[in-house]
């Protein structure tokens, strides 16, 4: 992580979650809960059922589930990085970001202050050539180029398009007059240095098409000429804040519609996102004339995991294809291929045929591997050589999924393809030597590698439950610290997780509201731990509460001591020292008073 504790806690203090969350729904306010209908697009509902509580300044949806706090709130909802939202909140309340010097970063970075001038200079230039396009009276052939693609005035205002004129130097005397240097201009490719050692635009004659970040800031260009003409697009080229390796066109558009219909359409022009766009396919995203990367997925996988690719209909469009395969499976996702007629290009399909035979055909799109398997089978005479070729082609791919029951499934169809014994084809893929990238599998269970954040996914419903109200209330909290909950953890990381915990109340119980942050900024999916303390209830007093913590507390430590029996019972077996056996019975006494537990009382005895 970049930033420490001190400067998260104090980015997020200094920003209301109340605040935040409606800007995108109306929330009413009851002291210091308030409720609305819930923001989130998968979830439409008409009676509110989305909770705010200021003072902890966490959400809840009662409907969908979702819940977290102020970064876990915009990463879910705006899709960004931890990082990038702790950047965006500090941006809000003006708090400078710490030097990069005091993190001790050994890689020189660009500096804050180079990367604004960077994005600011962008912003004039996609200003300008918006302006520049719309000062332009209908006849002439920008407009007239847009009318024949079909780009409304609408599209064009949504997606800020524009036009660079003929000259050679407007964007020049635009960037004099506005005191931008022209050698950010430069580092750009927005500005070219000629022989003489002066300068002229890239861009001349040409569309403009400003790729955006999704905080909104301008990253880079593609400029298409009109009408014919070589080369076809010229795209900005990579700087530091343009990376196409792990930048969609579009994707600031399309985000919330991708996560509203968990599901993505990956096209590869800019013109094809615009044309499913504009017809109201409005869940896609374009390539920017690259190959797709894993960041490419890492990206996407943050909103949904299920892809359509609609890649153009000829040998270079499916070749793409197969080449993200592993990329998708590195991530135990099955991309879909809507595969396209010889020749055609999205945008021709959904011109020609409309959205409805779009969406019609794309709900009856094809799981990639199998289509490829169809392909590789179209020479397959049955001879040994044919099913080594095969064997070969599918090996690199089925090793990277992590998934079993994904790789049993395609096993058995290549199995069954081959006419081979599915034991033998797996025995295959193991062996066979292929181009594989190694994919970093998981040294710790519970966490998960991307975020750096924990998954919650191994940790028991007990645990969550004792957890989860540990954090609701101090008094839980007080009972958990003195039953020795802490040591019966299962999990290491959250087992140190809320040694801190526990440490950072001992220390100032009276910031008890803040603990339940630093869980939430901790762990990939919060809502599991939110829902269970369930920040909507206002009494603390609940009974049901009590009996859920001492009942899953029980369950808890009892299971640790199992745990102990079993260990010890395994140890015996290899030496059966009295010691042990003794140390075996005592912790089966323990386990009978341990029963005590869901009938002592809650508070000190
Ligand atoms: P396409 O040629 O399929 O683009 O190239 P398109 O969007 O369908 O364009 P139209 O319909 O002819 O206007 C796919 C992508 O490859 C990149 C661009 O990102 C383009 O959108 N490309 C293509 C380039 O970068 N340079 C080129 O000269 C051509
Ligand atoms: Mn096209």
């Amino acid at each position: 992580m970049r930033y420490n504790q001190d400067f998260i806690e104090k980015v997020r203090d200094a920003n209301n979650l109340v605040e935040i969350i409606g800007q995108y729904t109306e929330l009413k306010g009851r002291g210091d809960q308030y409720m609305g209908i819930c923001p989130f697009p998968d979830h439409s509902e008409k009676t509110g059922s989305f909770s705010v509580s200021e003072g902890k300044q966490l959400y809840h949806c009662f409907g969908c589930g979702k819940g977290g706090n102020i970064f876990s709130f915009l990463e879910t909802y705006n899709g960004f990085s931890f990082v990038e939202a702790i950047e965006y909140l500090a941006a809000r309340a003006h708090i400078p970001l710490p030097d990069p010097e005091d993190s001790k970063s050994a890689k020189p970075r660009v500096s804050k202050d180079q990367k604004s001038q960077f994005f600011r200079a962008n912003k004039f230039a996609a200003v300008f050539y918006h302006q520049k396009l719309k000062s332009l009276p209908a006849s002439h052939k920008a407009h007239r180029y847009l009318q024949k693609r079909n780009l409304s005035t609408e599209m064009i205002e949504e997606f800020r398009i524009g036009y660079a004129s003929e000259n050679w130097d407007d964007l020049l005397k635009y960037f004099e007059s506005k005191k931008i240097p022209i050698a950010v201009g430069e580092k750009l490719g927005l500005l070219r240095r000629n022989k003489k050692g002066g300068f002229f635009d890239l861009y001349r004659d040409r569309i403009m098409y400003p790729i955006f970040s999704l905080d909104g800031e301008v990253v880079g260009f593609g400029g298409r000429i009109i009408d014919q003409g070589q080369p076809k697009y010229i795209n900005s080229h990579e700087s530091e804040i343009f990376k196409k390796g792990n930048t969609f066109y579009g994707l600031d558009k399309a985000a919330k519609f991708i996560r509203g219909e968990d599901k993505v359409f990956i096209v590869e022009g800019y013109m094809d996102l615009l044309a499913l766009y504009s017809r109201g396919v409005n869940n896609v995203v374009a390539t920017l004339g690259t190959a797709l990367t894993e960041n490419h997925v890492k990206r996407l996988k943050r909103w949904t995991k299920n892809v359509v690719l609609v890649f153009d209909g000829d040998s270079a469009g499916q070749t793409a294809a197969e080449r993200s395969l592993p990329h998708f499976f590195a991530h135990d996702m099955s991309p879909l291929i809507f595969v396209l007629p010889e020749g055609k290009d999205p945008d021709d399909f959904i011109s020609e045929k409309g959205r409805e035979a779009f969406i019609e055909q794309s709900n009856s799109s094809q799981d990639l591997f199998l289509h490829l398997l169809q392909v590789w089978m179209k020479n397959y005479k049955g001879q040994p050589k044919d099913k080594i070729e095969i064997v070969d082609k599918a090996a690199p791919l089925l090793r990277q999924l992590q998934d079993t029951r994904l790789k049993q499934i395609y096993l058995e169809e290549l199995a069954r393809h081959l006419g081979e014994p599915m034991q033998r084809v797996a025995g295959w893929i193991k062996t066979t030597k292929g181009t594989e990238r190694v994919v970093q599998a998981d040294s710790v269970p519970a966490v998960s590698s991307e975020s750096g954040k924990m998954a919650l996914k191994n940790v028991g419903k007990d645990e969550l439950a004792v957890l989860g109200l540990s954090l609701k209330s101090p008094k839980f909290m007080d009972f958990f610290v003195r039953q020795e909950g802490l040591s019966a953890l299962e999990a290491p990381e959250i087992k140190e997780l809320f040694t801190q915990i526990v440490a950072k109340y001992r220390q100032q119980p009276e910031n008890f509201d803040k603990l339940a942050h630093l869980v939430v900024s901790r762990v990939e999916n919060p809502e599991k731990i939110v829902n269970v303390f369930n920040i909507s209830s206002a009494s603390d007093s609940d009974e049901s509460d009590e009996k859920l913590m001492k009942e899953c507390l029980y369950r808890v430590k009892d299971r640790f001591l199992q745990r102990q029996i079993k260990h010890l019972t395994a140890e015996v077996k290899k030496d059966p020292a009295p010691e042990k056996l003794e140390r075996i019975m005592n912790i089966q006494k323990e386990r009978i008073t341990l029963k005590n537990l869901k009938i002592s009382p809650l508070g000190e005895s």
